[in-house]
C-alpha cells in the first residue's frame, strides 16, 4: 500500500456512510459516501500547444498521436445545455480545463453562454501562453477568476518541463494581464516533481511573495498510464510547507469551503496566502464533490476514473432535459470513488484516462 489514511483535517475513512438517495431527491443528488454534486470541470480540448513531461511526454503525444475529431467534441451548444443541468443538480461551480482551453477557437461565446447561468462561479485553468492576448476578451465574455500553471521560473527548468521550449516570460506577462483584467485573485499552480523543479519551490515561493496571486503547489500525481509516475518522484506538501516556513514563517488557514483541494496556509508578515494540493499524502476524496465531462461528452466521477458514462449519446440522441437530468443524477448516486484514499502499486498500473482528456 502506497497510501495510508487520511492525515489532513479532514474526516478519518472509517466515519464513511453509506448514503443513497431518497425518492424525490433528486434535484440534489447524494453519491453513495453521502457525497453533494458541486462542482463540474469541462474539458473543451483535449489538445495542448504544451507537451509537459508528466502529463503530455512527447513520446506520446507525438506527431502521429490521434487526437479526437470535431465530430467527436461536444460543440458549445451541447456543453452549456449539460452545464444548465448540472446548474439544476447542485453544481455551483464550472472550471473550464483541457488540454490547453485557450486553444479552443472562440471560447468566449461559450464563457458567454455559460456566464448566463445565475449563481455559478465560472473559473478556468490554462498553461498562461495565450493569456497575455486573451485575458480582456475572457473577462468580457463573463469569465470570474482564472488559475495558470506555471512550474518554474527558471526559463531553462520551465522550456524542459513544458517541452516546446516556451519562454517562462510570457506566462509571467499572461498572469499580469489577468489580474490586470480583474480575473483576481489568480491563482498559479505549480505541480513539483523530484530531480525536475523542486528547486523551484522557493524562488517561486519569494517571487509571489506580497504579489496578490496565490501560489499552490500541487503534489505530482498518478493520473494517467503514460507519465511513468514513481512515488520516489512525490515532494510531499508537508516538505515543501517546511521548506517555505524556514525562510518565510507560516501558519494555517480555515478552508474557504468545505471540499477545498488546496490547504491554505498564509505568511505570517502579511505577505499573502498559498496552497498545497496533497492528493497523494494526504487523500481529499472524504470531502470530493466534483464530476468531469470530457471533451467528447463522457462524464468521469473520478479523476483516476478508467471508464466515463456517455452523455453526448443522449444529447444527440434526442433525449429530454429530465431524461438527461434524471442519467446523471443516477450516475452520481452510484458513485464510490475514492481512488486517492485507495492508492497501491496495482492502482497506479491501471490504464487511467489521461489527464489531458478528462481536464485537471
Ligand atoms: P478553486 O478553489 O475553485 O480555485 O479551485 P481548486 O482549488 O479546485 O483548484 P484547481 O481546480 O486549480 O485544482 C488544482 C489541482 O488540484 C488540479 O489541477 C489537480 O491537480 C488537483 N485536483 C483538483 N481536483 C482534484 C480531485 O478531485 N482529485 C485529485 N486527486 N486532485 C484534484
Ligand atoms: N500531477 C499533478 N498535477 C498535474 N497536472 C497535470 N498533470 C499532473 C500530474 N501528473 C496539473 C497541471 C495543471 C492542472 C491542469 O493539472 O499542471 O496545473
Ligand atoms: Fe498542456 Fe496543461 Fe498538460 Fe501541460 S499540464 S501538457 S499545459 S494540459
Ligand atoms: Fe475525488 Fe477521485 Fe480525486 Fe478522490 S481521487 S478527490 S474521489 S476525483
Amino acid at each position: 500500500m502506497l497510501q495510508r489514511q487520511c492525515l489532513c483535517r479532514r474526516i478519518p475513512m472509517n466515519d464513511l456512510r453509506l448514503v443513497t438517495n431518497t425518492p424525490g431527491s433528486e434535484a440534489a443528488p447524494r453519491d453513495r459516501l453521502g457525497r453533494a454534486l458541486r462542482d463540474l470541470r469541462i474539458s473543451v480540448t483535449d489538445r495542448c500547444n504544451f507537451r509537459c513531461v508528466y502529463c503530455m511526454p512527447k513520446e506520446v503525444f507525438g506527431n502521429d498521436y490521434v487526437f479526437l475529431e470535431r465530430k467527436e467534441i461536444l460543440n458549445f451548444e451541447e456543453i452549456a445545455r449539460t452545464a444548465r443541468i448540472f446548474s439544476g443538480l447542485g453544481v455551483e461551480k464550472i472550471r473550464l480545463t483541457g488540454g490547453e482551453p485557450l486553444v479552443r477557437r472562440s471560447l468566449e461565446r461559450l464563457i458567454a453562454s455559460l456566464a448566463a447561468i445565475p449563481g455559478l462561479d465560472l473559473t478556468l485553468t490554462t498553461n498562461g501562453s495565450l493569456l497575455d492576448r486573451k485575458a480582456r476578451s475572457l473577462k468580457d465574455a463573463g469569465l470570474k477568476r482564472i488559475t495558470v500553471s506555471l512550474d518554474s521560473l527558471d526559463d531553462a527548468t520551465f522550456r524542459r518541463m513544458n517541452d516546446v521550449d516556451f519562454p517562462v516570460t510570457r506566462v509571467l506577462e499572461g498572469i499580469e494581464a489577468a489580474a490586470a483584467a480583474g480575473l483576481a485573485p489568480v491563482k498559479v499552480n505549480m505541480v513539483v516533481k523530484r530531480g525536475m523543479n523542486e528547486d523551484s519551490v522557493l524562488p517561486m515561493a519569494r517571487f509571489f511573495h506580497n504579489t496578490g496571486h496565490i501560489l499552490r503547489f500541487i503534489e505530482y500525481m498518478d493520473v494517467g498510464h503514460t507519465n511513468g509516475w514513481r512515488m520516489d518522484d512525490v515532494v510531499s506538501a508537508g516538505e515543501i510547507i517546511e521548506m517555505i516556513g524556514k525562510e518565510m514563517p507560516l501558519e494555517p488557514l480555515d478552508p474557504n469551503y468545505t471540499g477545498e483541494v488546496a490547504e491554505r496556509w498564509r505568511y505570517k508578515d502579511g505577505g499573502g496566502e498559498i496552497g498545497v494540493i496533497a492528493s497523494v499524502t494526504q487523500a481529499f476524496c472524504r470531502d470530493c464533490t466534483r464530476i468531469r465531462l470530457s471533451t467528447d461528452g463522457k462524464l468521469y466521477t473520478c479523476l483516476f476514473a478508467t471508464e466515463g458514462h456517455d452523455v453526448r449519446a443522449l444529447l444527440r440522441g434526442g433525449a429530454s432535459d429530465a431524461e438527461i437530468r434524471a442519467a446523471i443524477a443516477g450516475i452520481w448516486s452510484k458513485r464510490a470513488d475514492r481512488y486517492s484514499e485507495i492508492r497501491t502499486e496495482a492502482t497506479v498500473k491501471l490504464h487511467k484516462v489521461e489527464m489531458s482528456y478528462i481536464g485537471g
